[in-house]
């Protein structure tokens, strides 16, 4: 899979996939922070095939239902009603890649939405997590109440990460209408 740049700059979602999928490889553990419709959970359970697992974590029962929908027979993937700050306490593999899309669900109820409270304990443990070579990344969202309060949170967190353990990016539009997400990713070294 490649991002085709040659008509428009990639999408925050397009960009992290990209990146993702550079560092998995068959057989790897990824972990979708945040299930949603599942359909980042589809993408990684494709790049860690038949041998690999994916882990997933959601507060809503709708979101493990939606995605269990989508996930292939024969595919390892291990779908948790829980908050994603549980995550280490749930996992204990190294794993190559953690996906986090931030906000609410958009078929459901709009009220129920991430939040730094929790974002930021999750990203800690999946910082913790990481192999060497392996990526978290964060689609942000700011056009909500409390989005912008949970960008700033994610964007402290990253700036604040050693420069001797992790490499950390931010891509943003910044001259677009409607507050398109924005992308934190981050590498362990
Ligand atoms: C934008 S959606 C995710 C989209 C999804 N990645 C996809 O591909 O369809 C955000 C999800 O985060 C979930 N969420 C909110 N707080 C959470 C928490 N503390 N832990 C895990 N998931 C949470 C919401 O229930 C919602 O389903």
């Amino acid at each position: 899979m490649s991002v085709n740049f040659s008509k428009s700059l990639p999408r925050a979602v397009q960009l992290a996939h990209e990146i993702v999928s550079s560092r998995i490889a068959p057989g790897d553990t990824a972990v979708d922070a945040t299930l949603g419709n599942g359909h980042d959970t589809l993408f990684l359970a494709k790049l860690v095939g038949q041998r690999g697992r994916v882990i997933g974590f959601d507060i809503q029962k709708a979101a493990l239902e939606s995605t269990r929908e989508k996930i292939p027979e024969g595919v390892s993937v291990d779908l948790h009603l829980e908050s994603h700050s549980r995550m280490s306490d749930l996992i204990s593999d190294p794993v190559a890649a953690v996906m986090f899309n931030l906000g609410y669900l958009p078929s459901a109820d709009k009220s129920v939405i991430t939040s730094a409270e929790s974002t930021v304990p999750a990203l800690e443990a999946a910082a913790g997590l990481l192999k060497p070579g392996g990526v978290i990344t964060v689609v942000a969202y700011t056009g909500h109440t409390g989005g912008p309060e949970e960008q700033g949170s994610v964007q402290q967190w990253c700036e604040c990460l050693p420069q001797s353990d992790f490499t950390v990016a931010h891509y943003a539009f910044l001259n677009q209408a409607n507050n398109p997400p924005e992308l934190f990713a981050i590498e362990k070294k």
